[in-house]
Order: C-alpha cells, then structure tokens, then sequence
C-alpha cells in the first residue's frame, strides 16, 4: 500500500510517499525557520499562510520524487492534532479534497504518534509490530513525552514535561546566551568544545504527585523551568564577555542537565531485552544520541532512533503510521476535525 503523507503542524510544509509502513519513497520538507527567525519563535499566522502558498507544490513535489500518477496514491494520511490551528486546518483540508477527487481513503494521524514510530521507516529498523510492546522518548520544540506503545493504534502515556518541552529547553537557553533561533543545533554544536561538568546546572525533578499530570508517575515526568532559571541567574553573576572562552563550558553544562533528565527517564522504564524508540527534533542531539546508546549497551535494551532527516517534523512519519495501521480511518476520518491540543493517546 503507497500512503501519501501531509504534514502542516507547525513551521514544516511536508509531504511525503511511503510504501507499506516502511519504504520512503519520497519526503519532502520546506521548513519556515528562515521566516520565523526574526521573532525568535514561530508566528501562528506567517505559518499558515506559508502552508497555504506552499503545501500543492510541495506534495505534487513529493509525487514526482517518487515518480508516481496520482493513480497510484492508496490512501491520504494527515496531522490532525497536535499543533496550530490554523497550520493543521491547511493540510486538513488539503488532503479531505485530495481523498475526496482521488477517491481514497483518508486517514487522520495524531503527530505524535508519528513521532513514536518515525525510527521505523528504514529497511534496517525491524517491523514496528515484530518489537511490540516498546517504549518510546519523544523530545521535540513543544514536546517531551515517554510512552509505551502495544500496537499502532494503542500508546500509553507514562511521563511527560509539566513546564517546557526539551527543544524550549534547548531554545530558551540559546537565546540568553545570544546564540539565536533555534537554539537547538547551535548549542549541539559548542558544547562540543566545553566541559559539561564546569557548571552544576539543576537536574529537575518532579517531587509531587499532583504536580504530575493526572495519573502519571512524577518519577517519569520532566521539568525544565528550573535549569532555564538557573541559565539566567548564572549568567547574570558571571556575564560571559564577547568570544568569552567560558562559553563553551556553559552552553556544555547547560546541555548536559537537559539530557542527564531525558537518560535518566529513560533508564528507568527500560527492561533488559526490550526496545526502546526515539523520535522528535531534539533527537538530532550528537551529544543526546551518543548518551542513548551508552545507556541501550550498557542496560541491554535494544535502541531504535530515527534517521536525522526523520526525526524534527517530516511527512514519512505520518504515511508510516497510517502505512502500519494507525491513526483514525472511515466515517471517523471523514468526520475529523483539526485537535490543536490532540493527547497522544487519542488515536
Ligand atoms: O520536532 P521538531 O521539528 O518540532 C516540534 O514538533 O516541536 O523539533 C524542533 C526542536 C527545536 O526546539 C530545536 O531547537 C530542536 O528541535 N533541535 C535540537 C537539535 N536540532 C533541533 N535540539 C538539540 N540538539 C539538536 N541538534
Ligand atoms: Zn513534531
């Protein structure tokens, strides 16, 4: 089955061509961060106005890489949640009219779930159904989560961040550090030349249970507020100077308390023999990916991260998904409507 995927949650137009759950034929992504730069985050609204002006040359694009008629199309696979508003509503609508004149199915993806099964598409990974159940780590901008996965529709939350996601985490402290936006790949980049034991940045934690969300073990949370403060109050007593020397051993120390709390989630849902998945924009981390798998050898814990071009937001994950039976199908597909607030565990 050729599943035509459409992403439009955030600052990606995507779209992409998946044979049977696996098989990327084409994935093709125009990211706005060149647009939204100027404002130090995404703009809901030059977002969806770049998806509207982008989105039919962008999946027509998708077609032609895989070189494919539309004729051959199976099914339409789409985000309808989380995400913004506005963004979610143009790939929606595009891909109800595409199905609709394909006559194809439509099938609605919780992006989130895509995440989970993004280190799935590769001739390498092994089948999603063949390591079921999994556990999965999804860290992205606006987004931490672990999750345990029994099959392509059933995902279980088991922790999530109860203030900013990892990739804010990453963001916030780039831009107090003047590294700019996204913050993400620039302190991946420096830490590289510092110490990350320098600064004894707060590992946080969640200590209450009310403080997690409902029914979730705090030991399986995340909090990053606390290390962003401890950023500001740091460079506020020692300033770092312009081609300060120490900077490297800040933004090493910074980087390393954001991923000390991700290992050590991590480590304690991980059984020996079993899988672990990791997906999300801050899933490209060099430093993060090393960590993994020192932790999966050392445990016995079989790792499976995406591809770099399928961990930030991609089109290949959402056709994956619905490729291997996930997301919503039928009357209820066609009933859909966008869910910016979209739980992963609503399919
Ligand atoms: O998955 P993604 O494209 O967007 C969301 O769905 O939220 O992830 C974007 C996030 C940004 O916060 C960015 O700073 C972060 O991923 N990111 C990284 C790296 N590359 C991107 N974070 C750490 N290290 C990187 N190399
Ligand atoms: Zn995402």
């Amino acid at each position: 089955m050729i599943v035509l995927g459409i992403e439009s949650s955030c600052d990606e137009t995507a779209a992409a061509l998946v044979r049977d759950g696996r098989d990327v034929l084409s994935s093709v992504i125009l990211s706005q961060v060149d647009l939204h730069r100027p404002y130090g985050g995404v703009v809901p609204e030059i977002a969806s106005r770049q998806h509207s002006e982008m989105l039919p040359g962008v999946i027509d694009r998708a077609r032609r890489d895989a070189g494919l008629e539309w004729g051959q199309v199976d099914a339409v696979a789409v985000t309808y949640g989380p995400g913004l508003a506005s963004s979610l509503l143009v790939g929606l609508s595009a891909a109800k009219a595409l199905a609709m004149r394909l006559a194809r199915p439509l099938i609605a993806i919780n992006h989130l779930q895509a995440h989970v099964y993004s280190p799935f598409l590769s001739s390498e990974a092994p089948p999603f159904e063949s390591v079921l159940p999994l556990m999965a780590l999804v860290v992205s901008g606006g987004h931490t989560c672990l999750v345990r996965s029994e099959s392509a529709t059933r995902f279980t939350l088991l922790g999530e961040t109860i203030d900013d996601a990892a990739g804010e985490a990453f963001d916030k402290g780039a831009n107090l550090l003047g590294l700019g936006y996204p913050g993400g790949p620039v302190v991946d980049r420096v830490a590289k030349g510092g110490n990350a034991a320098a600064v004894a940045f707060p590992r946080g934690r969640v200590r209450r249970p009310r403080d997690a969300g409902a029914g979730l073990n705090p030991d399986l949370c995340f909090s990053y507020s606390g290390v962003k403060t401890a950023l500001l109050y740091h460079l506020r007593d020692q300033p770092l100077g312009p081609d300060d020397p120490r900077l490297a051993d800040v933004v090493a120390s910074y980087q390393e308390a954001i991923i000390d709390q991700l290992i050590d989630r991590c480590e304690r849902v991980m059984t020996v023999g079993g899988v672990l998945a990791v997906g999300g924009g801050v899933s490209l981390n060099s430093r993060l990916r090393a960590r993994l798998q020192e932790l999966a050898a050392r445990r016995g814990v079989r790792l499976l991260l995406a591809k770099p071009s399928h961990c930030a937001d991609n089109a290949a994950m959402i056709a994956g998904l619905a490729g291997a039976g996930g997301g919503q199908r039928g009357a209820a597909a066609a009933a859909v409507d966008v869910v910016p607030a979209l739980a992963m565990t609503t399919n």
